[in-house]
């Protein structure tokens, strides 16, 4: 078997690459990878002594390049990871969200409905439901809740979901889609809440929550997500959407204290900000669908979790470290300074 990941060399595609080669060692792995700012070649370090496993620079928006990949190399399965993928950045800037996120995932289907293929897998976001207020803890995100988004990035994942689901009724391509809430662990972009807290915290640095950090994200570690996508490539009804997400709710600022306590840093690090334009208050996954359908469950507690995550980001300065040594002084002097 043959799959072809995009976007392979950032947060999640990585941490997927490595589960696949670890739980499919038969199994040959594409990563298919332009390396923006939030692509690191460093991360697939390992994977690139692997055999089994190859990297090619392309962006997903270039169909030449994307269709030769297909016309030589063949998969059989397909798992769209790559997307411009920071809500705060996109409010800054969309127009390379709608780009990457809607074009890039037609050209993958594309070369899919062309070279033909058994299964092309969308990786989604609970955002694109919108939010849930603070005062109805009873209220969680379906498959059929509807899509409502509030940012820029929301709208351009919305739409590339919607696509997908028109390729399948269309022409016939089968297709899944998986709708995850937040991500946590090895190789998280130091932009994102808990790696930025993380490496602020262990420099000593302001610890910016946006607003009262009152607003509610359920977590969920990553390789509980990566193992959900390996189940549904391979178990899941084509043409179905499945949400994925561990019962995990927490508050921004209830993070931002464990990881001060965690690391023995004071909470006068903690520095209130100005809050993001149209901030979703809260998000919450019901993963019933995937539990009865395909067994799935969460292996990984919180608590457990972000220990391993600290202690990740502790052994791997340096990868993080080289991220925040070059261009992202200037993302951040721009989004934090005079906030
Ligand atoms: P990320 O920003 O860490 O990584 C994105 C990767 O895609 C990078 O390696 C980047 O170089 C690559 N990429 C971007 N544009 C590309 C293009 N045009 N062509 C080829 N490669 C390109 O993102 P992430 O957090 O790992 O998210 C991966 C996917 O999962 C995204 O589709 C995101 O919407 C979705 N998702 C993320 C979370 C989360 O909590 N991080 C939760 C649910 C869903
Ligand atoms: O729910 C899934 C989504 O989770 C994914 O689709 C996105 O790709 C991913 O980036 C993430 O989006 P969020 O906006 O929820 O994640 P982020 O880490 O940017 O922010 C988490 C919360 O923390 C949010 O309420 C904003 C707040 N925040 C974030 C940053 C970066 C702060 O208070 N301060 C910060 O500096």
């Amino acid at each position: 078997m043959k799959v072809l990941v995009t976007g392979g060399a950032g947060f999640i595609g990585s941490n997927f690459v490595y589960y696949m080669l670890k739980k499919h060692p038969d199994y040959d792995i594409l990563c298919v990878d332009c390396l923006t700012y939030a692509g690191n070649m460093s991360t697939l370090e390992e994977a690139l002594k692997n055999p089994h496993f190859k990297f090619f620079k392309v962006n997903i928006c270039d169909r030449v390049s994307i269709y030769k990949i297909f016309e030589e190399e063949h998969p059989d399965i397909v798992v769209n990871f790559a997307a411009e993928s920071h809500v705060d950045r996109s409010i800054e800037n969309p127009e390379v969200f709608l780009t990457t996120n809607i074009l890039g995932t037609q050209v993958m289907m594309d070369a899919c409905r062309k070279y033909g293929i058994k299964r092309y897998h969308q990786v989604s976001t609970d955002e694109v439901y919108g939010d849930l207020p603070l005062d109805r803890p009873d209220l969680f995100f379906t498959e059929t809740t509807p899509i409502h988004t509030s940012s820029p990035y929301s709208s351009s994942k919305a739409g590339a979901d919607l696509l997908v689901l028109a390729y399948h009724r269309t022409y016939g391509l089968p297709v899944s889609v998986s709708r995850c809430s937040n991500n946590y662990g090895p190789y998280h972009f130091p932009e994102k809440l808990i790696p930025l807290m993380i490496a602020n915290a262990l420099n000593d640095k302001p610890l910016p929550v946006y607003g009262e950090g009152l607003n509610v994200r359920d977590w969920l570690y990553v390789e509980d997500h990566c193992k959900a996508i390996d189940l549904i490539i391979h178990k899941g009804r084509v043409g179905e959407v499945y949400n994925i997400g561990g019962h995990n709710e927490m508050r921004n600022i209830d993070i931002v204290k464990l990881i001060c306590k965690e690391l023995g840093k004071p909470e006068s690090l903690i520095k209130h900000v100005g809050d993001r334009k149209g901030h979703d208050m809260r998000y919450a996954i019901d993963p019933t669908k995937i539990h009865n359908e395909l067994g799935w469950l969460p292996e990984t507690k919180f608590a457990d979790g972000i220990k391993k995550t600290i202690k990740w980001y502790l052994e791997n300065r340096k990868w993080w470290e080289d991220i925040i040594s070059g261009d992202y002084q200037n993302y951040y002097a721009k989004m934090y300074n005079n906030r």
